[in-house]
Order: structure tokens, then sequence, then C-alpha cells
């Protein structure tokens, strides 16, 4: 069974698409064994909780050994697979090569648009109503030492419609795309994974 560790800083509706996908089937034999929340009190952990996933906090803030704690603790759960769903630090160095190819992220937007440093959130959504997009989506790539740059794993595109706000659109491309891709990408990697382990 392949264990996935989820990173997760708000809500966590990636999350559960991960979830539901895994208890339906659409991800096969593999387990989130850890969700990690670099906040307290982020509701993602809650829905972790509900399915009695262990969670663990590391807080980043005012934190200079938070990227040792994130190493130290993903090294000890084991981990296949890094999945980040909507969170929002950056990995130094040492995290990155100690798991090659093994770490994916989920952005709102179809990279090479709207992504790199200060594209976050909201702000995504705002960039792309303000220059004037007709079409926009979100993206899962493999993490390397860029900001969004690395490999593209699976996009989808989303319509923006007239009226939308930030706020609209956000949720239209996480409904439409983000919930849609993201467990697909990580089936993709489960298989590719387990089919090398059997090699
Ligand atoms: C998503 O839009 C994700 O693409 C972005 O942050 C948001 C997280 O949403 N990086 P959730 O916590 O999965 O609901």
């Amino acid at each position: 069974m392949l264990k996935i560790a989820v990173l997760v800083s708000g809500g966590g509706t990636n999350l559960q698409a991960l979830i539901d996908a895994i208890q339906s089937g659409k991800i096969n034999n593999a387990k989130i064994a850890t969700v990690v929340s670099n906040k307290e009190g982020v509701y993602a952990l809650e829905r972790a909780k509900g399915h009695n996933i262990p969670t663990k906090v590391i807080v980043k803030k005012n934190n200079p050994d938070f990227q040792d704690q994130l190493l130290e603790h993903l090294l000890e759960s084991k981990v296949d697979l890094i999945v980040l769903a909507g969170f929002m630090c950056i990995f130094e160095e040492k995290i990155i090569k100690a798991f090659p190819r093994r770490i994916i992220n989920i952005h709102p937007s179809l990279i090479p648009s709207f992504c790199g440093m200060g594209y976050y959130g909201l702000k995504v959504h705002e960039a792309a109503l303000d220059y004037g997009v007709k079409v926009t989506g979100a993206t899962v790539h493999y993490v390397d030492n860029t900001v969004d740059g690395g490999e593209i794993i699976a996009q989808k595109a989303v319509e923006v419609l007239p009226g939308d706000t930030p706020r609209i659109l956000q949720k239209r491309v996480m409904e439409q795309a983000e919930h849609i891709i993201l467990p697909q990408a990580v089936a993709q990697i489960c298989e590719r994974l387990q089919k090398k382990g059997r090699e």
C-alpha cells in the first residue's frame, strides 16, 4: 500500500477530493498516511480527523526549523508521494532532493499563466480577471526548485464568465478542474509507483 502525505494550509477541499477518490476506488492501493498543516485550526485538519487520518501541525511562522521539522516528519512517515493541496509554503532544496519526482502541487491557473512568486489563493483569480482571459483552469505539476515551474502532469480549462468575481471564479476552478485533475494525477502516479515497485 502506497503512503501519501497531503500538505494543507486551509479549507482542504482538495484533500477531500483525494479522500473521496480513495474511498471510491479511483485511487487504488494507496492511503493518506499523514495530513500536515503549517497552521493550527484550519478546516482541512477537521476533515482528516473525521476520516481517522493522522494529522500533524508544524507551525511555520517564527519557526526557523520549519523545513527541517517537515522533512523529518515526512521521512519518519515513510511516504511514497507528497501532495501539496493548497499548501502555502515553498520547499527548500533539501526536501525536494529527498523526494525526487515524488512531490506534486495543484495550482489554480493554466501554467505558465498567473503563476510563480506572489500568485497564490485569490490573487491568481484576481490576476486572471484583471487580464481579461476568457479561459483559465488548473494545473497539477511536479515540484522542483522553481516556483510553479516543475513538469506539468495534468491541466484542465475552465470558462471565465461575465460577472465573475475572484471568489466565484475560484469556486468554479476548484469544482470543475482542481477536484477532478488532482485525484486523477495521484491515481496515475500511484499506478506508476506500484509498477515500479513490482519491477
Ligand atoms: C486551491 O485553489 C489550490 O489550488 C490553491 O489553494 C487552494 C486550496 O484550497 N493552491 P483547499 O484548501 O484545497 O480547499
